[in-house]
């Protein structure tokens, strides 16, 4: 079996899905014009939507929270028209579990009409880790580059090694099935501190929900903050908090519960 392009659509609010999936299609090896980035991330992701082939391999990846994909991600995936084609499934988690989330991709792959063929949960630095609570900082690193790209190899070899007429299996994946009640997360809002805000705009823009708004300083519409963190991570003066004595225990539970390295882990 060949395939003509590779199609990625994620959904990265701070950037290590993004990465793991480009270090995905390096490996893969594909002429690098011939893979399509659909980052599904931002309110206004619809209008750069490039038509998906048959003929394409598609990549749908998204971040763990609570366990699942991102909610926000799940429901910008289902509003994507495929074509029937094989997919890769990958889930990026901060390095505690990703539980539940493969099953999540895998049963949006099924209702899209995709057929997964390979799935791979990695690591990025966790959304709620600082330089005081850390927990997977800097990840992924070089070592999960390489672990990405080498996965992306293997997709490669396995569709090679592929007889058109069977078509691959489809892989084994962790995970409850049918699928648990996702857990909810306590509610709580990324917020400006307006002493250190220099009124850059940068944390409405990198906002994935729109829930940043300028009003004598940029507020947020607690509602619609899905607490991805983006936010805090982009905002050159560390002006955007989240007050919430939850997350802050959170941060640091998993800073000393979550120290150990996890690797990243492949399906066939
Ligand atoms: C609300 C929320 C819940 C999260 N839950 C989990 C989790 O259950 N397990 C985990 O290991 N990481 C969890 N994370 C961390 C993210 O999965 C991790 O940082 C990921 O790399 C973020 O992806 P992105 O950079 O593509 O946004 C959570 C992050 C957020 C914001």
């Amino acid at each position: 079996m060949k395939f003509k392009r590779v199609n990625l659509f994620y959904y990265s609010p701070t950037h290590t899905t993004q990465k793991i999936v480009n270090e995905i299609a390096v490996g893969i090896g594909i002429d690098p014009m011939k893979i399509i980035e659909n980052n599904l991330t931002y309110p206004e992701y619809a209008d750069s939507l490039i038509e998906v082939e048959p003929h394409d391999l598609v990549v749908i990846a998204g971040p763990v929270y609570a366990g699942r994909i991102a909610s926000e991600a799940i429901k910008r995936l289902e509003t994507i028209k495929f074509a029937g084609n094989a997919a890769v499934l990958v889930a990026v988690y901060g390095n505690r579990n990703y539980d539940d989330a493969l099953i999540d991709l895998r049963e949006v792959a099924h209702h899209a009409g995709l057929r997964p063929i390979a799935a791979g949960a990695f690591i990025g630095e966790h959304s709620y880790s600082t330089k005081q609570f850390p927990t997977g900082r800097g990840r992924p690193d070089a070592e999960d580059k390489e672990a990405a790209r080498d996965f992306g190899h293997q997709i490669y070899k396995k569709v090679q090694s592929l007889n058109t007429k069977e078509g691959l299996p489809e892989p084994a994946i962790p995970g409850t099935f049918p699928l648990p009640e996702r857990r909810v997360i306590p509610p709580s809002f990324a917020e400006t501190v307006f002493e250190n805000c220099i009124e850059c705009g940068r944390c409405q823009e990198v906002c994935p929900t729109g829930a940043v708004f300028f009003n004598k300083g940029y507020q947020t519409k607690p509602e619609l903050c899905t607490i991805c963190c983006a936010c805090l991570k982009e905002c050159p003066r560390h002006a955007r908090v989240i007050k919430s004595e939850h997350v802050q225990k959170f941060r640091e539970m998993l800073a000393s519960n979550c120290a150990a390295r996890k690797q990243p882990e492949t399906f066939f």
